[in-house]
């Protein structure tokens, strides 16, 4: 589309509205940007086999040419055209997480344009477990190129709201099917490889895919530069809010004491302190001068509220994020990895015992 006109169409998850998704199908078609909600995070969508409408997603973002992006498919018969050579355990991993939050890398079809790949010679497809973004696929009648729908480095948007923040002005629809239910991206595993990989630690947790593949390796790379970065997107900056993220580890009771002491310190020094809290931490901040926003218990609950807790403490105009790492099991891992990125590698270790 040429005119810089964002509409936004409320589609109910349950019930989306036929005529809607069919326009929206043909919007991808001609050409133009939908931005349309998953299961972990809302996608900036665009017709995955042209490479015109692959370039808007680039422009729009601000995202370099060298990060490639994730191709989107409905149904499992559309993988084989945008992958060869998928090997037999491509297919057990998608009978066990597809639709689902799982994104394969695997050796890319001819008719995928190299701009989807960055060049690269594998491509990376993940069949998401949303009703919208599995109808409009289908609708559009193509796999669909889409990553997260946040301007380059942000937090990813679960909901229409923030992709309206990044993007307004830069994406023809927005597809608002409220919050996403899961709130980080897809776990990324590497099956061109010698030995699979995880890429990025995501919903499906490394346990689950250790069942199927219990030879899935995975070291925590975090990287300063780009270029040097053999998986694009492991690069340092990412996940960021504008305020800077402290993140403290170490045994509960003493880490709660440090970072009320930090909090404390941060204030007296002019400071505007803003901390990301488990529901049943609020005690350990009672009585000082700061932004808390909480984000439920469970892992999975702070899954789902920590990009918005992020961008509500940057709309709250904090100059400082206090937050305590989670474990690094199950959905953790992934907190663990964002919550590290967005603090740009630096965790603050707290000594001693409980
Ligand atoms: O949950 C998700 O995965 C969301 C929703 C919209 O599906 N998408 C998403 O896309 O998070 P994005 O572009 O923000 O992150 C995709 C990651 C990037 O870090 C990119 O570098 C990596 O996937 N990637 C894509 N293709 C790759 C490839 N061929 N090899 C290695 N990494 C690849
Ligand atoms: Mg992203």
């Amino acid at each position: 589309m040429d005119d810089n006109t964002t509409y936004i169409a409320r589609i109910d998850p349950n019930d989306p509205d036929p005529q809607a998704m069919a326009l929206a199908g043909q919007m991808i078609r001609d050409g133009g940007l939908v931005a349309f909600p998953t299961e972990t995070v809302y996608g900036l969508g665009a017709n995955a086999l042209d490479a015109d409408a692959v370039a808007q997603i680039f422009a729009a973002k601000e995202r370099p040419a060298t990060d490639p992006l994730i191709v989107h498919i409905w149904e499992r018969a559309e993988l084989e055209q945008v992958a060869v050579a998928i090997p037999e355990i491509a297919y057990e991993l998608a009978d066990a997480f597809w639709p689902g939050p799982l994104t394969l890398i695997l050796q890319k079809h001819p008719d995928v344009p190299p701009c989807v790949t960055a060049g690269k010679e594998t491509v990376a497809v993940r069949l998401p477990a949303h009703p919208i973004a599995q109808i409009l696929i289908s609708e559009a009648g193509t796999p669909i190129a889409a990553p997260s729908a946040n301007r380059f480095s942000l937090p990813s948007p679960t909901s229409a709201l923030h992709v309206l923040q990044d993007l307004a002005g830069r994406v023809d629809v927005i597809l608002n099917g409220g919050d996403t239910n899961i709130g980080v991206e897809s776990t990324i595993v590497d099956l061109t490889t010698p030995v699979p990989i995880l890429r990025r630690p995501g919903g499906i947790s490394l346990e689950q895919l250790r069942q199927y593949l219990p030879s899935l390796a995975f070291k925590a790379q975090y990287l300063a530069d780009d270029a040097l970065a053999t998986a694009p997107g492991t690069l340092l900056k990412h996940y960021s809010p504008a305020a800077s993220v402290q993140v403290f580890s170490g045994p509960p009771a003493r880490t709660l004491q440090q970072m009320r002491a930090t909090a404390e310190k941060a204030h007296t020094s002019g400071k505007t302190v803003g901390i990301l809290a488990r529901d049943d931490e609020t005690a350990a901040f009672a009585g000082l001068d700061v932004q808390v926003v909480l984000l439920g218990n469970t892992g999975e609950q702070m899954a789902s509220q920590l990009f918005a807790g992020m961008r509500s403490l940057d709309s709250a105009e904090v100059d400082v994020i206090l937050v305590r790492a989670p474990e690094r099991v199950g959905i953790g891992l992934a907190l663990y990895d964002r919550l590290l990125r967005s603090a740009e590698g630096q965790i603050i270790e707290v000594q001693g015992d409980e």
